[in-house]
């Protein structure tokens, strides 16, 4: 019943170590093969087709859950095809070495499939239409891993962020210590979802399924998200409000609205990628938190 975790120190393999740990059994992979506090684990590039083959055969576990990714949104623009071999072409080799053992795949994959042109939230069922390299990578994953047949959850989230690695919260706190004024875009419409979030709502369903048949129709894509949505605008005032308020910045910054326009970056972004999460919700019986709850936990773990 081993469970394979890769990309366990990214924001969302840290906390899956911990939160799938009742569960089964982990083998946990990093690109460094080292875990955060330092301990060894097993060394995986997901750009290695054949270690990661290997990995699978050698492991036999019972699910794959898989981390990692190339997550630099405008870097890939510049590489696509690096961000296509981790993020498209290593799904096929995951689903096909699953399916060759029988194993159930966790993938994550990004509000950013789709093209953002919308204003209610995104059904998984919804037609995709990814602006940029890192969105059509991610896409490109998660149809080789239905293409591959093998047993699988998709998971598309957005928003990410926690305590720990390179986030918007991370950000702002730094920027707030830095400068008197923030412009932060208010056109871009989402869900800010915490690490942790993502990790202990998946351990619940790996435990729920962990006896399903392979043609369990519990098995697919879905949206896990917070609840609620708001803009960059709208999470950085709050960011700043609840820093201020618990002693974690001394001075408030002005936190100035601005447009996407007056922001460019290379990646296009989605203006609405809000994701509809009731499908979720109603097959696992879940009722997740809303953003503002979910910020105040995380907030609530920052030291002074
Ligand atoms: N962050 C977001 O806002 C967001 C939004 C929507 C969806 N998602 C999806 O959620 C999932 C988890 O994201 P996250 O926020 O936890 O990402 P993250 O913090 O950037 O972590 C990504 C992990 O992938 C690893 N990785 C990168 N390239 C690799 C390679 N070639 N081989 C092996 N490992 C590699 C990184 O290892 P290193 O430390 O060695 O680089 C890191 O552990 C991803 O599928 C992502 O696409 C994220």
């Amino acid at each position: 019943m081993t469970i394979l975790l890769l990309g366990a120190d990214g924001q969302v393999g840290f906390e899956l170590h911990r939160a799938l740990a009742p569960v089964a059994p982990i083998v946990a992979t990093t690109r460094k093969g080292v875990l955060p506090g330092g301990i060894a684990c097993t060394r995986l590039d997901l750009a290695d087709a054949d270690a990661l083959r290997a990995l699978i055969e050698t492991t036999q576990p019972r699910w794959i859950v898989n981390a990692a990714a190339y997550t630099a949104v405008d870097r890939a623009e510049d590489e696509p095809e690096l961000a296509q071999r981790i993020n498209g072409d290593a799904l096929a080799v995951i689903g096909a070495a699953a399916k060759r053992i029988d194993a159930r795949v966790v993938h994550y994959s990004t509000d950013y499939v789709f093209a953002g042109a919308a204003n209610q939230p995104w059904r998984e069922d919804d037609a995709t239409g990814p602006l940029g390299a890192y969105g059509r990578s991610k896409l490109a994953g998660e149809i080789a891993l239905r293409e591959s047949g093998a047993t699988h959850l998709i998971f598309r989230t957005a928003w990410v962020y926690g305590p720990r690695g390179a986030n918007f919260l991370r950000t702002m706190l730094r920027l707030a210590r830095e400068r008197d004024r923030l412009t932060i875009v208010a056109d871009q419409f989402g869900t800010p979802t915490p690490a942790r979030l993502i990790a202990e709502t998946t351990a619940l369903i790996v435990h729920a399924l962990q006896d399903a048949r392979t043609d369990d129709a519990r098995f697919g894509t879905y949206h896990l998200t917070a609840n609620g949505h708001t803009t960059w605008h709208g999470f950085a005032s709050r960011i700043i409000d609840h820093a201020h308020t618990s002693g974690l910045i001394e001075r408030k910054p002005e936190v100035a609205a601005i447009t996407t326009e007056q922001f460019p970056t290379k990646a296009k972004r989605p203006g609405y990628s809000v994701l509809d999460t009731s499908k979720l919700q109603s097959t696992f019986g879940l009722a997740l938190p809303d953003w503002t709850e979910g910020l105040a936990r995380v907030m609530g773990e920052l030291n002074p």
